[in-house]
């Protein structure tokens, strides 16, 4: 069976660089919250109306399908993580193909809606029909516009500081070279705490869920309306509830536990310890979630990759970008033992450990 090989890396950020200082003409912040907080210092925002989701997703594609030696034609399938997608429906991967110019229809799409651990949930996807044959040339991405839809006021000041628009991007291939390519994968999922990080509007839940949990589920539903309705409420628009909303001591706590937990399974899982790793590159969620996770692995600065303080949580793009960075700067070279873990809203978490 062949194992799937990283065959072309390409990142694409925004030019326009939102630093916290920006931030605060909008909201009550400071720099020094931020920075502590957290470790970013600046973010890109997307060019309104014209760079969108899957827009971004393609010019990164672009640059990993030239690595690859490719063509986009040659691409037979495309995996594309966003939680920002550019429309409900359809989902950004027949987008991007269309962006990228692609028109034969012998290639299948794919959106996987797994928010922080969505690109390493769309690589082990990819990665499982590599290994099964049925594709040659997967395009794995991840893209995110946060900016277009965070809360800019106050109320939404714990979670819109540390997004930022960006997008990442690899293509799979199969290996038959010995002991290289992804060697394992590990995915995991809790339901629990499905609205801890979440942004529940608009959708067709109807309260349910929030009704069950003993939440207010006052959404301003119409009780006298037969069909419809429920999706976007007036009450919604005026109370600031079509956007996300997080419990973050919450994630930070439970992400610490996580990421050690999934490193250590895929580790262990192929005889390896930390010490071994070459390169780290964690979801970028916080800097201080990282260092502590990089610290309880004994890990060294230069086993390392954080970029978080300049472009903020990306979500399903930190990865890609911060590999495409990384590999950019020949800090990723042949025979490395690389290893990815991310955790998310879900939640959902895994990782993934690959011999380069
Ligand atoms: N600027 C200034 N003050 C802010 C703020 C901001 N951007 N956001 C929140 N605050 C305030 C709060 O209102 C609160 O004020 P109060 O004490 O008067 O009520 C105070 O800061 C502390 O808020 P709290 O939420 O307890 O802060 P925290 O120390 O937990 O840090 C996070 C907040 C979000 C930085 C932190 O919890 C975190 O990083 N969590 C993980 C989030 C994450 O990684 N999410 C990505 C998904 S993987």
């Amino acid at each position: 069976m062949p194992r799937s090989k990283i065959a072309g890396i390409g990142y694409y950020v925004p030019e326009k660089v939102v630093t916290n200082f920006d931030l605060m003409r909008y909201m009550d912040t400071s720099d020094e919250w931020i920075q502590e907080r957290s470790g970013i210092v600046e973010r890109r925002y997307a060019k309104r109306f014209e760079e969108t989701t899957s827009v971004l997703g393609a010019k990164a594609a672009r640059i990993a399908i030239e690595r690859a030696g490719i063509t986009p034609e040659e691409v037979d399938f495309i995996i594309f993580a966003t939680l920002s997608p550019d429309y409900f429906f359809p989902g950004c991967g027949v987008l991007m193909q269309r962006e990228l110019g692609i028109t034969k229809t012998e290639i299948g799409a794919l959106d996987v809606r797994n928010q922080c651990s969505g690109f390493i949930y769309a690589l082990t996807v990819g990665d499982q029909f590599i290994r099964s044959g049925m594709y040659k040339n997967i395009l794995v991405v991840g893209a995110e516009v946060h900016s277009m839809g965070l809360d800019f006021s106050t109320r939404g000041r714990n979670v819109t500081v540390l997004f930022g628009d960006g997008a990442g991007a690899v293509v799979l291939q199969p290996t038959e070279e010995e002991g290289k390519g992804i060697l394992t994968s590990r995915l995991h999922s809790d339901g629990t705490y499905a609205e801890e990080l979440a942004m529940i509007n608009p959708g067709a839940h109807s309260g349910y869920h929030l009704r069950k949990l003993g939440l207010d589920a006052d959404l301003g539903y119409d009780e006298n309306q037969e069909f419809g309705g429920l999706f976007v409420t007036q009450k919604m628009l005026d109370e600031g509830k079509l956007f996300p909303t997080m419990n973050g001591q919450l994630v930070f706590k439970t992400a610490v536990v996580k990421f050690i937990e999934v490193i250590n399974e895929v580790l262990q899982d192929q005889g390896y310890s930390p010490s071994d790793i070459d390169l780290f590159i964690p979801h970028q969620a916080n800097l201080r979630i990282s260092q502590f996770v990089q610290k309880k692995l004994r890990l060294s600065d230069d086993q390392v990759w954080n970029n978080i303080q300049r472009y903020g949580n990306t979500t399903a793009a930190t990865i890609p970008i911060a590999l495409a960075e990384a590999w950019e700067a020949g800090k990723v070279k042949e025979g490395d033992l690389l290893c990815f873990a991310a955790f998310g809203s879900g939640f959902t978490w895994g990782a993934t450990l690959i011999r380069w």
